[in-house]
């Protein structure tokens, strides 16, 4: 039984860096094309920071514009999640260095790694803080450079990613109103499909890691691709069915925004036309954990999130994992 209610955003910001790879310039370093790419992921250009850049700067900038939106001040701040999978370094945690970026004096710190659902991971468990009464003001953060561990390479993967944060503040807000549910999940018997294997534990960096290319991006494209289309359906009428309520009353779905084909079989699933879809995919590809939020910020701005409008966020990745949300909007 989910009682999420009553928590929703109360500001929201992101940030792209303006650097643009097209499609194009990838067929200057790998064999493929603009038509294949395009075709079987519907992405046509993506953003990437440059070499002085991390994800803590970019999580910052879009921390700052979601502070500014929510007009909070940052030593209001409770506690600052991260979601990433491209961390500054192993610790501190990039929510550490956002902390002090910031000036949030008054708040506690994590990241959260569950590769492209860690937004909607970070919404539930800043969520149910602020639901146990424990904080009332939580920043939940997504933000990325998956540029800095692609194998530029492999065609396979490095023609799929982009960087990207996006930022929500979260806070209790009119009754009824905010989260109705969440549903989340994990099947890590399946985790083999989606890693960058070496800089952990398991194989530390050495010269070998290095020149074998294992600290990059791994994936078996096929093999995630079945599984997101499953579980992108799955997991939508599961937070629904949470909800009480039942697939027409989905207003709007902003989706994990990896694939075109992915995100157009869970759209039909779900018995949405095409209006009610969010994509950005075409102008960032897969921004992985940052992708949800920027994409919402972006439908926010167009004017496209109507206040008292049920809207749908779901998302699938590494892990494997999946997570889901129905956001009754009330900014
Ligand atoms: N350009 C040209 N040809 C290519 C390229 C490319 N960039 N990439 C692969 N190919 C080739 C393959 O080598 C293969 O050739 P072959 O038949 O001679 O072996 C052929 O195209 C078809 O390859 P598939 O892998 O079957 O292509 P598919 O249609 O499945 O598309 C893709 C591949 C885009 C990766 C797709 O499987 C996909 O989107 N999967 C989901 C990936 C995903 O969502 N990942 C994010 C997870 S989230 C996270 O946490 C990071």
């Amino acid at each position: 039984m989910n009682n999420i209610y009553s928590i929703g955003i109360t500001g929201i910001g992101s940030y792209i860096p303006e650097k643009i790879v097209t499609n194009k310039d990838l067929t200057k370093i790998v064999d493929t094309s603009d038509k294949w790419i395009v075709e079987r992921t519907g992405i046509k250009e993506r953003r990437i920071t440059d070499d002085q850049t991390s994800t803590s700067d970019i999580a910052t900038i879009a921390a700052k514009n979601a502070l500014k939106d929510g007009e909070i001040l940052p030593e209001e701040l409770d506690l600052i999640l991260v979601a990433t999978v491209t961390p500054d370094m192993a610790f501190p945690s990039t929510a550490c260095i956002v902390q002090d970026n910031i000036g949030a004096v008054n708040a506690a710190a994590f990241d959260i790694s569950v590769g492209c659902s860690g937004f909607i991971y970070g919404l539930s468990v800043g969520s149910n803080f602020i639901k146990a009464g424990a904080y009332k003001k939580v920043l939940v953060i997504g933000a990325e450079t998956l540029s800095k561990i692609v194998n530029w390479e492999d065609r396979n993967t490095c023609i799929l990613f982009g960087d990207g944060a996006g930022a929500c503040v979260l806070e209790r807000c009119k009754e009824g109103s905010g989260f109705l549910s969440f549903d989340l999940g994990s099947d890590g018997s399946d985790g083999h499909l989606l890693t960058q294997p070496a800089g952990g534990s398991r194989l530390p960096a050495s010269y070998e890691t290095v020149s074998n290319n294992l600290h990059t991006i791994k994936m078996d494209g096929r093999e995630v691709f079945k599984f997101a289309v499953r579980i992108m359906e799955k997991t939508s009428i599961e937070v629904l069915n949470k909800a009480n309520l039942s697939l027409g009353e989905i207003d709007f779905l902003v989706p994990h925004q990896a694939n075109i084909r992915i995100i157009q079989s869970a759209r039909k699933k779900l018995k949405l036309t095409e209006d009610k879809v969010y994509v950005n995919l075409d102008k960032y590809g897969n921004l992985s954990s940052a992708s949800i939020p920027v994409a919402l910020d972006e439908a926010y701005r167009k004017g496209l999130l109507k206040n008292g409008k049920v809207i749908l966020l779901v998302a699938f990745g590494a892990g494997l994992t999946w997570g889901s949300t129905l956001l009754k909007w009330n900014k």
